[in-house]
């Protein structure tokens, strides 16, 4: 009975019809019809080098990454903006259209219909799918959870005890072992997802356990987020939309993954409301107390594992990849701990977290090399101009691209590539940039609400971990990160390390 109405909720999704003439409909009119506005609207050939090498992936030749390419192609325009013309993509990495396209104008700039499809089926409409009042209300509902003072310092134990108990005892685990090859990537994914359940739902999925028990639910979920942002990727979304109707290949694993987190999700709304007098409030619980719409409620859910697992994880993972290659830089990181924390203490207080300001310094500055978010994209509402000149039609896609602007020789000098946390101190002391010029967390009216948190939770891994341990990347040669295509940057085959255990610490 349970299964069959949570495959009732799923089909309505998903196919709302289904007899012949209605297949017929979908399958060919539909996307006849799609294709036909589609070149009206943008050009679906078009022979500049640009295109031609976007149509053809020729820029695979020289480039890792499409991140990549598309930083070189913004570094050589005089506007620091470039347009792609068959995908009707304006992509910018000019901090003055940053701040128009999220503050000034923000209204003319809403996420949009094509993109809350691609991601509708995933995200339905949470928080980052919708824009206009369902957006607005639940930032607000969403802003007073994470801004109070009390639910900042409760995330922060749940953080430290993940830390203490699982993250900590892991890592002993494999230390000085010669298989010890652990993939970190992996470990963070678990650490963060564990993370971001007890804080948003106050339920503990133990990803992290010693055993790394097979998570069905963070699996799908990687499945589906990887599947949504293929279809982005789609040169027409007529492609992935034919699919989807005749439910074949990427299209039917997604639905099939979706199906699957929507039988976790409604579980963990099921416990919810089963404490829902239970002195543990937390986000979900102020949502349940105000709906019962059971999909409304599942979308709340999705929306914030995906804002707080994936990113926190890619954060992490870049940064002890760039550690390891810069000795230099854990080094000071060491000395800061040396100075701060005492040598008996087991673990950091938020308030010693607070001040570590190179430690601060060095994760900003790994992300803005790194962006766990590399680039994001909205819909002009209506004709505009940005400063810089460049002309929007209406209904154009406009891209912000935090992973280009991190390499502007413009925004950061003539050491834009260098790993140098300096760039944020002034009297040692961390100094913010501009949030349009390093729009990592987002900027302006949507900026990101887990900042503090998530800031807090990397610099908690980063003093445990490397007050204990020695982190060697496993891989030799390995000079340059390769990204897999999904909604938040993740590395190509993880990151294998061999952990050491440090012998001056005091212990576990
Ligand atoms: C390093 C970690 C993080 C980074 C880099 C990051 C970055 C971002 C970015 C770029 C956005 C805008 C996305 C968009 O509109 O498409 C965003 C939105 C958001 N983030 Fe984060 N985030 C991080 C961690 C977190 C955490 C841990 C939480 C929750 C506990 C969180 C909660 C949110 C929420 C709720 C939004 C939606 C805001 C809105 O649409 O009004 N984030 N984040």
């Amino acid at each position: 009975m349970e299964s069959e109405k949570t495959l009732s909720f799923f089909q309505s999704r998903q196919t709302p019809f289904s007899s012949p003439f209605f297949l017929f409909f979908f399958t060919i009119l539909i996307p006849l019809l799609s294709f036909f506005l589609f070149s009206l609207r943008h050009k679906i050939w078009c022979n500049c080098n640009t295109c031609r090498s976007c149509i053809t992936s020729s820029w695979s030749k020289d480039f890792d990454n499409l991140c990549d390419w598309y930083t070189h192609l913004l570094q050589k325009s005089r506007t620091q903006t470039i347009h792609i013309h068959v995908l009707g993509n304006t992509i910018t990495a000019n901090p003055s259209n940053v701040e128009h396209i999220l503050k000034t104008r923000f209204d003319n700039y809403p996420k949009g219909e094509p993109f809350s499809m691609i991601l509708g089926d995933l995200l339905g409409h949470g928080i980052f799918n919708v824009d206009g009042n369902l957006w607005r209300f639940q930032r607000k509902m969403a802003s007073l959870e994470l801004g109070s003072v009390f639910v900042r310092s409760s995330a922060f134990d749940n953080v430290a005890t993940e830390i203490k108990t699982r993250l900590i005892p892991l890592l002993y685990s494999v230390a000085g072992k010669n298989e010890g090859v652990l993939d970190l990537q992996d470990v963070f994914r678990r650490f963060s997802f564990d993370n971001i359940c007890k804080f948003s739902f106050g339920l503990d999925p133990g990803c992290l356990e010693l055993t790394l028990p097979i998570s069905h639910f963070a699996h799908s979920f990687d499945l589906a987020t990887k599947l949504s942002a293929e279809r982005a990727m789609a040169a027409s979304q007529w492609i992935w939309k034919i699919k989807r109707v005749l439910n074949i290949g990427s299209e039917r694993k997604l639905r099939e993954a979706i199906h699957q987190i929507n039988i976790l999700a409604k579980e963990v709304i099921k416990q919810r409301r089963k404490l829902a007098f239970s002195t543990n409030q937390n986000l979900l619980s102020r949502f349940v107390a105000i709906t019962d719409n059971e999909s409304y409620l599942r979308d709340i859910v999705i929306s914030f594992i995906l804002a707080g697992r994936d990113t926190v994880a890619s954060a992490l993972t870049s940064f002890f990849w760039l550690l390891a290659n810069h000795s230099e830089v854990e080094l000071k990181i060491r000395d800061e701990l040396d100075q701060r924390i005492q040598e008996n203490q087991d673990f950091a207080t938020l308030e010693q977290i607070r001040h570590l300001h190179y430690l601060h310094a060095a994760i900003s500055e790994s992300m803005r090399l790194y962006p766990p978010i590399q680039f994001d994209s909205k819909f002009a509402q209506e004709d505009d101009t940005l400063p810089d000149g460049t002309f929007v039609k209406k209904g154009t896609r406009v891209t912000y691209h935090p992973y280009a602007m991190g390499r502007m020789e413009a925004i950061w000098g003539p050491d834009f590539m260098e790993f140098k946390p300096e760039r944020w101190l002034k009297s040692g002391t961390f100094c913010p940039q501009c949030p349009y010029k390093y729009p990592v967390f987002q900027a302006g009216i949507r900026v990101c609400l887990g900042k503090e948190l998530a800031l807090v939770e990397m610099k908690s891994v980063a003093v445990a971990v490397l007050q204990r341990f020695e982190i060697k990347v496993d891989r030799v040669g390995y000079a340059a990160i390769r990204f897999e295509p999904g909604l938040t940057a993740t590395m190509k085959g993880g990151l294998p390390v061999v952990v050491k255990e440090r012998s001056t610490h005091a212990g576990p």
